[in-house]
């Protein structure tokens, strides 16, 4: 008989804590003569989800239930449905106003972690500039009513029609990413009359290695990002856009080094790369990128906050030489939204499977989403948590993988997650750390519905995005196409 995994802790240990990839043990219920129920063996050890995990203002309720922003979490989801992306709004205030409180004017919040128009009014009225990859997310900041001098765009291929756009309505900055994107830019700016003239970063790739997910890593030589600092790249963009002849302003330099960074040493060696370019060339700005990673699970250790993150950046700039007034910026976007919301599903499905040849069982829990909503898992081996808005603080002895409802073996939301014993069809579950890169990639795969998103606070709700309908899904087909639109 397989020996059972005894705590989850020791399997957890085993695995990267960075990014909360999952190792190959999985969460299987030995079965043992003395345990032996159809759901296989519990877990003892296994506590109540964390606190840490849950946005600022969760509460636990007498009655053991889960309220956050002073409204109970299965009000909210017996109100909108499941499943449902519920954003604590006090968590996201705190974290922009900590952000701009440590960086100063000019840090931005990096929008691709999580976009909609309700996000990005409260990012810029708590004093951030916000940073756009895309021509679309430059057009739900614009149309938020951001205006476009507090806005940053990025990108590694950015469109002409990206540029031309962000030039038009006057953007803040444009961080630029290769020769090409100079060559684009500048031939725009000569052909259009711009009521000023545009500030641009170098995205300049300093060749650093940092401890993520290969994913996400990217400050490492073979990056399709920026201008390598070590072949002199990064040094022929700043003197071509700082000579007299660049129709831009080159402003600073730009750097991003990869996301889910606990290790800040990372950022102290960057900045001690791209110092001496800053220096001689008399730049004012210097954008360190965001990063900061963020807890996922309970094994994962506590990251440093943004203020923590902020002094070691400044310390570092200072130690290198850099004068007070040169511009210090980051682009934070995970440490913003992450543990700010938990997704909320409806339990389907318990299913428990024996497994013969581990003389074992598993017992899949099945919800109302899946990797439509949170694509991390499959993408990254990214661990969650899974426990029960109506029972926080009990223990979850029992070893479960918590399923999502698409057509894929693959589609995990929780390898190995544990719950309360008495987990039942019908009840709500609930996946904490989930307001960061989650919602932004969520897709219609098997055409599912985007869930909505609600903010909570005050004791109340308000939706800020929908849930999609099906006739949403049928919105971009085009009718059968008439025979004069058919090629030859
Ligand atoms: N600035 C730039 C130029 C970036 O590319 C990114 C993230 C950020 C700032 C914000 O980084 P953060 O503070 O969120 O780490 N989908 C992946 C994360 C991809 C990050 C892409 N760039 C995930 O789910 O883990």
């Amino acid at each position: 008989m397989m020996s059972a995994v005894s705590s989850s802790t020791a399997y957890w240990r085993q695995s990267d804590r960075r990014m909360g990839n999952a190792d190959q043990v999985m969460a299987i219920g030995a079965v043992s003569t003395s345990q032996v129920s159809d759901r296989g063996a519990t877990d003892q050890a296994v506590g109540p989800v964390p606190l840490r995990l849950l946005p600022d203002t969760a509460a636990v309720l007498p009655s053991d239930s889960l309220s956050i922003g002073g409204i109970e979490v299965a009000a909210v989801a017996e109100a909108v449905g499941t499943p449902v992306f519920i954003y604590d709004e006090e968590h996201l205030r705190s974290r922009c106003r900590e952000a701009r409180r440590a960086f100063g004017d000019g840090v931005a919040f990096a929008s691709k972690a999580f976009l909609c128009r309700a996000m990005a009014r409260l990012a810029h009225r708590e004093g951030m500039m916000i940073d756009v990859a895309s021509g679309g997310e430059l057009y739900v900041a614009l149309r938020a009513g951001v205006p476009a001098e507090r806005l940053v765009l990025h990108g590694s291929n950015k469109s002409i029609k990206e540029l031309a756009l962000a030039l038009s309505v006057g953007i803040g900055r444009i961080v630029v990413d290769s020769f090409d994107d100079i060559e684009r830019l500048n031939r725009l700016v000569a052909g259009e009359r711009l009521a000023t003239r545009a500030r641009v970063l170098v995205r300049v790739n300093p060749g650093v290695d940092v401890d993520t997910h290969a994913s996400v890593a990217t400050g490492r030589e073979d990056s399709k990002f920026g201008f390598s600092l070590a072949s002199g790249g990064a040094a022929e963009a700043v003197d071509l856009l700082s000579s007299c002849h660049s129709p831009v302003d080159l402003v600073g330099l730009h750097t991003h080094i990869g996301s889910q960074i606990f290790e800040l040493s990372a950022f102290s060696r960057t900045i001690d790369l791209l110092a001496p370019l800053v220096m001689k060339t008399q730049l004012t700005e210097l954008c360190i990128g965001g990063g900061l990673g963020v807890a996922y699970t309970e094994d994962q250790e506590v990251p440093p906050t943004i203020t923590q993150w902020a002094a070691v950046v400044r310390d570092a700039c200072r130690r290198a030489g850099l004068a007070d007034s040169v511009r210090i910026t980051a682009e934070p976007g995970r440490a913003m939204t992450a543990t700010a919301a938990v997704t909320c599903y409806r339990i389907g499905t318990i299913k428990t499977v024996p497994l013969p040849s581990m003389d074992g069982v598993r017992t899949y829990v099945s919800v109302d989403g899946g990797m439509s909503d949170n694509p991390r898992p499959a993408l990254y081996d990214s661990r969650y948590e899974a426990f029960l808005p109506r029972a926080v603080s009990a223990p979850r002895p029992f070893p479960v993988t918590v399923a999502g409802k698409h057509c894929e073996s693959g589609d995990l939301l929780v390898k190995e997650g544990h719950l309360p014993q008495d987990v039942a069809v019908g009840d709500l579950l609930a996946t904490p750390v989930t307001g960061a890169y989650g919602y932004a990639m969520a897709s219609n795969y098997n055409k599912l519905l985007r869930p909505p998103v609600v903010f909570v606070g005050d004791g109340r709700y308000r939706t800020v995005t929908r849930r999609e309908t099906v006739e949403d899904l049928l919105d971009l087909d085009v009718d059968e196409p008439a025979l004069s639109h058919c090629l030859p």
